[in-house]
């Protein structure tokens, strides 16, 4: 059985805490490790949560090896990569699974790729994938549950220009991974400007690649005929970040986050000083004051650098103690306002219709037992049981494990009451 936190809300945050490296930076960053033909790639910064875990035994029954060197620090060496087949469990289980698709066709010109698995916020479908697989030439489809796919006549894509129907991250970082081994140029266009896409750019480049333009919506690889090995920092992530102001924001704490990129938490902070809240932005910290009463303030989420959705489901509980309407539109993931209800059970008064949530700030909340069913609502949840009176329970942890290491532990030492109880965390123990 799942682990659950046990809260006992009610402190102020206070002090200091430190971002682990970005996961949805170090999923395709270790994917496009495996994609040079000689040397080692040693990858610092890389955080320690199940979904790493298991895209590395992926590739490691794909024939690449990889360990841990440091509680960070991943070597990786993938001049053996062989196998086209991912292991199917597996590889259902994460989202970040798709990109070893990418991976396959671009290096090996075959690939057969569970489709993926990763968090119930909505139908997340594949099809831009699908779509962007075929641009670049490969025979690609559905079958048994598995994306099949085979590069065109000599076994490698071929470089073309492709429009991404949205700017959707994913994608982007699939067409990247898949096209800088192909023959020719490839031009995305309507591409993700997320910065973990930079961060990508950056480490595919120090292996050889020839990307230009990451960070716009216009990103144009010329394909190189191999990669070779390279060193890499992966940025900090800024989900985790935000999830910390949020929290010192709804106790009325003072908190700094250190090892932070502030620029890459832009709208998010902007929202939060709306909300009433003092930031102060450091070279790579970011202190937030909180004051009362929390201002009730809107927000629409929007690919990057717009307000980020993985962020909106804690702002959701953050709105809940706001002094009036806050209205909250979600545009990506249909599935977000799933955590409204066990918000409510918590004494919020929150109506969802449809991709809008609105929501009328009430004096307190009170501590209940309360289901995670997404990473990032799950957080939410914690963020509103540090602010509830009395205890509240949030049960099915290991939602919340996928994308933060030891959450209670950082919690704790910013002064929560915060304690693990039932299994420990299934991976990233010491
Ligand atoms: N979409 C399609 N077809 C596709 C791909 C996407 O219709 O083939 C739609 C999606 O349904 C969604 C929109 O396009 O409505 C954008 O989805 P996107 O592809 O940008 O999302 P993703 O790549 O599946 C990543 C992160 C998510 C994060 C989103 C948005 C990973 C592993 N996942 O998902 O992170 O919310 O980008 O920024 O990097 C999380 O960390 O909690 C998380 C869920």
């Amino acid at each position: 059985m799942s682990a659950k936190f046990v809260i006992r809300g009610g402190r102020a945050l206070s002090g200091r805490v430190a971002c682990s490296g970005s996961k949805n930076s170090a999923l395709p960053i270790i994917t496009a490790a495996a994609l040079a033909s000689s040397g080692e790639v040693v990858l610092d910064n890389v955080p320690q949560y199940s979904d790493i875990y298991d895209l590395c035994q992926i590739l490691k029954d794909l024939g690449a090896e990889i360990e841990f060197v440091g509680p960070t620090t991943l070597r990786v060496r993938a001049a053996n990569l062989s196998g086209h087949v991912a292991p199917y469990q597996l590889a259902r289980k994460l989202r970040g699974s798709t990109y070893v698709a990418g991976l396959l066709l671009g290096r090996l010109g075959r690939a057969e790729v569970a489709c993926p698995g990763g968090c119930a916020i909505g139908s997340r479908p594949i099809d831009f994938h699908l779509k962007g697989f075929q641009a670049l030439g490969a025979e690609v489809g559905v079958e048994r549950g598995c994306i099949v796919g085979q590069a065109g006549s000599a076994g490698r894509l071929k470089g073309a220009r492709f429009y991404i129907d949205r700017a959707s991250f994913g994608t982007t970082v699939n067409m990247m991974i898949a096209a800088v081994l192909a023959e020719g140029t490839t031009v995305l266009e309507n591409a993700a400007r997320e910065p973990e896409i930079v961060d990508l750019a950056t480490f595919m480049n120090s292996m050889g690649a020839q990307v230009r333009g990451a960070g716009t919506n216009t990103i144009r690889i010329e394909g190189v005929p191999e990669l070779k090995g390279a060193s890499h920092e992966i940025i900090p992530d800024r989900l985790e970040a935000g999830t910390y102001l949020m929290a010192a924001g709804i106790t009325g704490g003072e908190i700094t986050v250190d090892q932070c990129i502030p620029e890459h938490l832009h709208t998010v902070l902007v929202k939060l000083q709306e909300a009433g809240m003092e930031i102060t932005e450091g070279f790579d910290s970011i202190h937030l004051k909180a004051h009362r009463p929390i201002q009730s303030v809107d927000i629409e989420t929007q690919p990057h650098p717009g307000f980020a959705t993985d962020l909106q489901s804690p702002f959701l509980a953050l709105m809940t103690l706001g002094n009036g309407i806050s209205v909250i539109n979600e545009t990506i993931f249909e599935n977000r306002f799933s955590v409204a209800n066990e918000l409510m059970r918590m004494g919020a008064n929150i109506k969802v219709d449809r991709n809008t949530g609105i929501v009328r700030g009430v004096e307190r909340l009170t501590g209940a037992p309360v289901e995670a069913t997404d990473l990032r609502g799950g957080a939410a949840l914690v963020v509103a049981g540090l602010a509830a009176e009395g205890i509240t329970e949030v049960n099915n942890v290991i939602w919340i494990d996928r994308g933060y290491y030891r959450l209670e532990e950082s919690l704790g030492r910013l002064g929560a009451e915060i304690s693990r109880e039932g299994a420990a965390p299934l991976l990233g123990e010491d």
